[in-house]
């Protein structure tokens, strides 16, 4: 079928992975739509800084706005699981819980950590940034430099990436969340030890019990074996889903793999993984916002 005949859902598919792989053997010759993909984009390119809120400023604001009216406060800092051993059968949280669990667990918890070695060469601790209320949660390796320098996720290079390819599923990088599986950088950016991970990972947990994404996307290998307790290869595991706590869990590439091994293959995987995924969101027809 010829592209401009193809039906509008799909023709967006194609211009989405066009934008975010530059898979040019399936690029519609029309785009009469080109257009109106940009304020997405250029959106993602300059997306504000947001740091989280401190606890300073959450009792600064607990008076007056009601988006802080209902919300307490619980303390899950004592038992790494105590919302539950599944998330589903938790509380379910409003916005308003959800961002001072978190806020509060990062300025309490999380940003000055000694819990283990990395704190010795860590610059900041990365906690993680992005929509409370996603729908997809995405679980990288550790900071890298750029990450240690500024305490964000994913905004060094293979940030650049990430959010290309949360572009390409139509979305902004403020509608997903991202994290690590270690807050503190690996020195050298070597892969985190067991013992950091094992010591890491209950604050990952708990912020995944308190967003209770639909979907789990976990970045490169190290993220889907911790997540799947596998031995498993990246080749055996992507493409196919999987199960975390009655969570879909789709693990893919790490886009710092994809930069090193920039293949139409690759990319091609990478793409396939995320369509999946986009169609478990509803994603997959939906119009640009
Ligand atoms: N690589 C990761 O795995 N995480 C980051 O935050 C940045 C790069
Ligand atoms: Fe704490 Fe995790 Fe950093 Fe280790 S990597 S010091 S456990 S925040």
């Amino acid at each position: 079928m010829p592209p401009d005949q193809l039906p509008a859902g799909r023709q967006r598919l194609i211009w989405r992975a066009e934008r975010a792989f530059g898979l040019k053997d399936t690029i519609a010759s029309k785009r009469p739509r080109a257009a109106a993909l940009q304020p997405a984009l250029k959106d993602v390119d300059t997306a504000p800084d947001a740091p989280a809120a401190r606890v300073d400023d959450l009792a600064l604001r607990g008076a007056a706005p009601p988006l802080f009216a209902d919300a307490q406060y619980i303390d899950t800092s004592a038992a790494p699981d105590a919302l539950s051993e599944s998330p589903f059968d938790s509380p379910v949280l409003s916005t308003a819980q959800k961002r001072i669990q978190l806020d509060v667990m990062n300025d309490t918890e999380v940003r000055d950590c000694q819990k283990c070695g990395l704190s010795r060469t860590r610059t900041n601790t990365v906690f993680g940034e992005g929509d409370v209320d996603a729908g997809v949660f995405f679980i990288g390796e550790g900071p890298g430099e750029t990450e240690d320098q500024t305490g964000r996720p994913f905004v060094g290079r293979a940030g650049q990436l990430l959010d290309k390819m949360i572009a390409g599923m139509g979305l902004r990088r403020d509608q997903v969340f991202i994290g690590n599986i270690v807050k503190c950088r690996p020195p050298e950016n070597r892969v985190p030890a067991p013992d950091e991970v094992d010591t890491c990972t209950p604050y990952l947990v708990r912020q995944l019990e308190i967003i209770r994404p639909k979907v789990i996307v976990t970045l490169g290998l190290p993220s889907a074996k911790y997540m799947l307790k596998t031995r498993s290869s990246m080749g055996q595991l992507r493409g196919r889903w999987h199960d975390w706590r009655g969570i879909r869990l789709m693990p893919t590439f790490h886009p710092a793999y994809l930069l090193r091994a920039y293949t139409p293959e690759n990319r091609r995987a990478v793409w396939d993984d995320l369509k999946k995924v986009m169609s478990v969101l509803g994603l997959a027809d939906a119009p640009r916002q």
